[in-house]
């Protein structure tokens, strides 16, 4: 860490796990504040290289996989894509966003455990590790559960309870259990290298680096000051498991790197990768990035990855001994929602994608209610009524409807031109008002850049407000729609100082709302305009023709968060009220083959669906089998359109005898894949095949 200004930031946001799409909660815990920063930054015209990707590996992904019966390879590409997609919709910057399934990323995982290895840095111990007999697997991280042995959190995790915060190995842990089977698992001997922190935080450079935490925020110093004081343990780098980057060393087969010690290599190798690129080729050598002592390392992250940042990373970046280490960690911690732990296993979040549904093209005002109530220093909470109160008494009626009147009235008197002025205005009271604007506006910048500054985005984004409320005040202090009457001169004035404001709040906004800012200054045709200006007394010059008026921000109605709630409400009465799935594995009684092939399966292709009338769940189908066409009743109207099954291929019971229902008759059965969770899927063939073909 250098004392001068660094003039080079290397920005990181947590990998999230590429296993399920991106909520509030993510936002507002690290993506947005590191956004705003890095948006910041560069308009004071820092180089800034802005990192992140998607975390692919560990035991997150196979549970989800598992859960979702498809291959750990298809969980991460299926929501790698959601989540870069969610990133972009709501302006978060990155200037690179990699993957760790990357071979790049493999590479140079596997040559930083190879350095480390190289150097004896690990133990390599034989050790006893909980092991699940009925799944036939060692039991790591996530893949086992019990009570914190710190806080009492009955739902811990074998790496590290998210209630408290700790960092824990499955031994740590009280009652273990199998997140696999239920199991009390066995002990088992396994071979792991282990990076032994204990004596790690003996060293001086270890008690040197933590010299910084003293500038750090109290949230994480005190996290990271009481894991020190308990003493550090060693920790396991290596894991029994298939899915991950392989231990690149003799004697490991069958063995993937821990996901916490390849994840923050993937930093690394984003950077890499995007450097490499012509692109990047602009920002220099991934080496300049990462191992000149003139770059400032910023990690923003959530709370439970603090210990991960503060202390095993670095651990690791020093003991490979030739990169910078982090100057800042500005860990947030958790953001709720009504009143309940943001979870995605409940489905208790509001969805980026899902927002924009309900909500489209407002990305500024979820991301201005996030920043005005951010975790920065303790816990906070999302409701959509306070959502609906803050957009509509701040963002609507302070800085839109400021920049409304301003636009407006110069559209009424001066043809939307900028009015040429002489610089008086006719009375002490009207320069009192005046120059008390100019003060507050001043006061607003210099406050709002001092918090940007030191990352407290919260105060500077209600530094910005000010500078809009002034704005306001000098209205309602001079009431140019009164004064014209009387005094155009001065109201000419008044109308070109109130346009500055305007202009300087499209580039105080840049960080905090960069959607607004752009419209904001294409309504000023004030493009262009940078972050330097914001002191200068005049951005926008008389005569330019300013554009149309639009509104800035729509009122949020009652409806539209009555709508939220609702939402809300009906999953919390689904999570109370979901029966209890029967256990997958409770089969009928066994029949023998004759008795299976008693039915005559064929593919069939669905060539007309209609609704049954005064029949909710009913469908009349036509299908064709090939060699002839029926009339099938099915109970699927809750699940599929009828324009849905048009032309989809299904499988039908076509010797099933025929029954009527509700007077027509139905001459087959479909086959439909279904669970207790009320989700029914059609059993299709995989690929095309002419309908009345045999299924077997
Ligand atoms: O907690 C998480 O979602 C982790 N995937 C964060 C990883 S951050 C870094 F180490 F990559
Ligand atoms: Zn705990």
């Amino acid at each position: 860490m250098t004392n001068k200004e660094s003039k080079r930031y290397l920005v990181t946001a947590a990998l999230p796990y590429a296993n399920g799409p991106v909520h509030i909660g993510h936002l507002a815990g690290c993506y947005l504040p590191a956004d705003i920063y890095v948006r910041y930054l560069k308009a004071v015209g820092k180089e800034v290289l802005f990192i992140c990707g998607s975390d692919e590996h560990g035991v997150p992904i196979t549970i989800k996989a598992k859960k979702e019966q498809i291959t750990p390879q298809q969980v991460v590409d299926k929501y790698d894509g959601i989540m870069k997609n969610a990133f972009k919709d709501f302006g978060i910057d990155f200037t690179y966003y990699g993957r760790t399934s990357s071979q790049t990323h493999h590479d140079t995982a596997q040559a930083f455990f190879r350095n480390l290895y190289d150097k004896g840095v690990f133990k390599e111990e034989v050790t006893n590790q909980y092991y699940d007999e009925e799944a036939k697997q060692f039991l790591a991280d996530r893949y086992i559960t019990g009570t914190c042995p710190r806080c009492g959190n009955a739902g811990a995790y074998g790496d590290q309870c998210e209630k408290c915060g700790t960092a824990l190995s499955p031994t740590d842990l009280i009652n273990p259990k199998s997140a696999l089977s239920g199991a009390v698992p066995i002990l088992k001997e396994t071979k792991n290298w282990f990076l032994p922190m204990g004596e790690i935080q003996q060293s001086e450079q270890f008690q040197n680096y933590i010299k910084r935490f003293d500038h750090w925020k109290s949230n994480i110093k005190g996290q990271c000051n009481s894991w020190l004081t308990e003493g550090l343990q060693s920790r396991a780098m290596t894991r029994d498991l298939d899915w991950g980057v392989p231990v690149p060393v003799e004697g490991a087969d069958g063995k993937v790197l821990y996901v916490w010690f390849d994840a923050p290599i993937g930093y690394i190798s984003a950077s890499k990768e995007y450097l490499a690129t012509e692109a990047g080729s602009a920002f220099g050598p991934w080496t300049k990035w990462w191992q000149d002592e003139e770059t400032e390392l910023v990690h923003f992250i959530g709370k439970d990855n603090i210990v991960f940042h503060a202390i095993i990373f670095p651990m690791m970046l020093m003991t490979h001994g030739e990169f910078i280490l982090p100057s800042n960690v500005p860990a947030n911690e958790f953001l709720n929602l009504e009143g309940d732990k943001i979870s995605t296993s409940r489905n208790w979040a509001v969805w980026l994608h899902e927002y924009l549904i309900d909500f489209p093209n407002r990305q500024d005002e979820l991301r201005y209610v996030l920043t005005s109530i951010a975790p920065e220093t303790k816990d906070s909470e999302f409701t959509w009524k306070d959502y609906q109160i803050r957009v509509n008494s701040e963002l609507v009626s302070i800085f839109g409807n400021f920049v409304n009147r301003v636009l407006v009235l110069c559209d009424k008197y001066y043809a939307g031109l900028v009015p040429a002025i002489e610089g008086k205005l006719s009375n002490e009271k009207l320069i009192a008002a005046h120059t008390l604007c100019l003060e507050q506006v001043s006061i607003g910048i210099a406050a709002m850049q001092e918090n940007l500054k030191a990352i407290k985005l919260r105060e500077a984004q209600a530094e910005f407000i000010n500078i809009a409320r002034a704005g306001n005040k000098f209205l309602a202090d001079t009431e140019p729609w009164k004064l014209v009457k009387t005094d155009e001169e001065s109201v000419k004035q008044i109308l070109f100082d109130a346009l500055q404001i305007c202009a300087k709040l499209s580039v105080a906004a840049q960080p905090f709302l960069p959607h607004t800012s752009e419209n904001l200054a294409n309504m000023l045709n004030a493009k262009g305009l940078v972050w330097g200006q914001l002191t200068d007394a005049v951005l926008v010059q008389s005569g330019t023709q300013l554009g149309k008026a639009d509104i800035l921000y729509k009122q949020v109605e009652d409806e539209e968060i009555n709508k939220q709630l609702l939402r809300l409400e009906e999953i919390k009465k689904a999570n109370t009220q979901a029966p209890q799935a029967k256990p997958l594995s409770e089969v009928k009684a066994p029949i023998t083959y004759e008795d299976f092939d008693k039915l005559d399966l064929r593919v069939g292709k669905v060539i007309e669906a209609e609704k049954v009338p005064k029949a909710d769940k009913l469908l009349k189908l036509t299908v064709d089998l090939g060699f002839e066409k029926r009339t099938i009743l099915s109970g699927i109207a809750e699940y599929y359109t009828p324009e849905e099954l048009l032309g989809k291929l299904v499988t039908v019971v076509a010797n099933l005898a025929p029954r009527k229902i509700r007077g027509i008759e139905s001459q087959g059965m479909l086959l439909m894949a279904g669970n207790d969770f009320g989700k029914l899927y059609s059993v299709s063939p995989e690929k095309d095949i002419e309908p009345g073909s045999a299924v077997k």
